[in-house]
């Protein structure tokens, strides 16, 4: 097939290109090098027969060049991470709202109908609990009198109990609560609008925390991994906010780029959401201690320190993507985590 990958150069896009083209694909990247996510300016090579056209995916022109005789799309290109403050919400609306409005149109007048669309675990909020009395439940967003006085875990909304977190489904309601979350539960909705009115298909996946090889750091956009190594790096205790408990699934990028490239391969008809994650929660004190100890660092120190927007708990049943496409993860979190330290140390 002949692919455009939109954000073909940002971290999870390099991995996904290598592996569209051992699949035996035609690739064809667009990616604007925005500054915040290319730092030191550089551009990138390509491995040969991958063709690179520098742009945004706001230009209708540039879209519309960049999907010339493509059969099908990867939609990558996005502003991620949590957002410094408020002043972030335009650029998150422009460039992953009217980024993904721009490519879907551009899809439509080209009669282009297979796209693969980069979402994420944050659409579902606090995801699911279960209560000991009323079973599974839908937590409320948490107060931050709760989070001041370090109750970091959000109660039964019924009686006020302690749940314990749940594997999350796809049919769970989705409840952003961060600007980067509602554009990418508005990202999946322009799809959904596309793909009615146009009988396009489309794989919307919902990535859990990636990591591995290429980690963005030293951005405010990074995610709690690269803060980590970066802290270690400067022979710093990782700092753990609230009391280290809150519980992640920490999927390798060469994982995420095996479960996008199938997706785009085998999922022809409808829309379906796909979660991806490994199906083995980590805690992040957990994670913090094994990078710790792979970069023999200091021990974590758990602060206490809480960031509203952060959500407690997020893990992900991905069964459907185990069925449907077949995808199985292969990187497991000790030897990922172990590959990231020591690759991080030689950068
Ligand atoms: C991350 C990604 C998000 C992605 C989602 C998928 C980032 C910034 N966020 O969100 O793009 O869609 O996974 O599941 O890449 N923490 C600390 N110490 C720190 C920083 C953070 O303990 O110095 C804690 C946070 O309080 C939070 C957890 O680590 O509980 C994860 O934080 P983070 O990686 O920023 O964001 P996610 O919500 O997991």
């Amino acid at each position: 097939m002949r692919v455009l990958l939109t954000g073909g150069a940002g971290f999870i896009g390099k991995q996904v290109t290598a592996q569209l083209i051992a699949c035996g694909h035609e690739v064809r990247i667009l990616d604007s090098f925005r500054p915040d996510v290319h730092r030191d300016g550089s551009t990138w090579t390509p491995p040969e027969g991958v063709e690179l056209r520098i742009g945004d995916v706001r230009d209708n022109e540039a879209v519309e060049q960049a999907l010339t005789a493509i059969d099908a799309v990867i939609h990558l290109a996005a502003k991620v991470g949590l957002g410094v403050d408020i002043g972030d919400l335009p650029d998150y609306a422009a460039t992953n709202d009217v980024g993904t409005t721009t490519v879907l149109a551009a899809m439509a007048r080209k009669g282009i109908g297979r796209l693969t669309l980069a979402s994420s675990m944050v659409v579902y909020g606090e995801g699911i609990g279960r209560c000991p009395e009323h079973g599974s439940t839908v937590p409320g967003p948490r107060l931050e009198s709760a989070l001041a006085a370090g109750q970091f875990d959000p109660p039964c909304p019924k009686c006020g109990r302690r749940l314990d977190a749940e594997l999350v489904p796809e049919d769970a309601r989705l409840d952003p609560r961060s600007a980067y979350a509602s554009s990418k539960v508005a990202q999946e909705h322009y799809t959904s609008n596309w793909a009615r009115a146009t009988g396009g298909s489309a794989a919307m996946l919902r990535y859990h925390n990636v990591y591995g090889p290429g980690l963005p750091r030293d951005t405010p956009y990074a995610g709690v991994a690269a803060i980590f190594m970066s802290m270690l790096r400067k022979g710093k205790a990782p700092s753990v906010f609230e009391d280290g408990k809150q519980r992640r699934d920490f999927i390798h990028v060469r994982d995420i780029a095996a479960a996008t490239v199938l997706a785009c391969e085998r999922h022809t008809s409808g829309v379906t959401a796909f979660n991806v994650g490994s199906g083995r929660p980590t805690t992040i004190h957990e994670m913090a201690a094994a990078l710790a100890h792979a970069l023999q660092g200091p021990v974590p120190v758990v602060t206490g320190q809480y960031r509203l927007g952060d959500v407690r708990h997020i893990t992900a049943d991905s069964a459907r993507l185990r069925s449907e496409p077949g995808w199985r993860p292969t990187v497991d979190f000790e030897t990922g985590m172990g590959e990231l330290a020591r690759l991080d140390s030689s950068r």
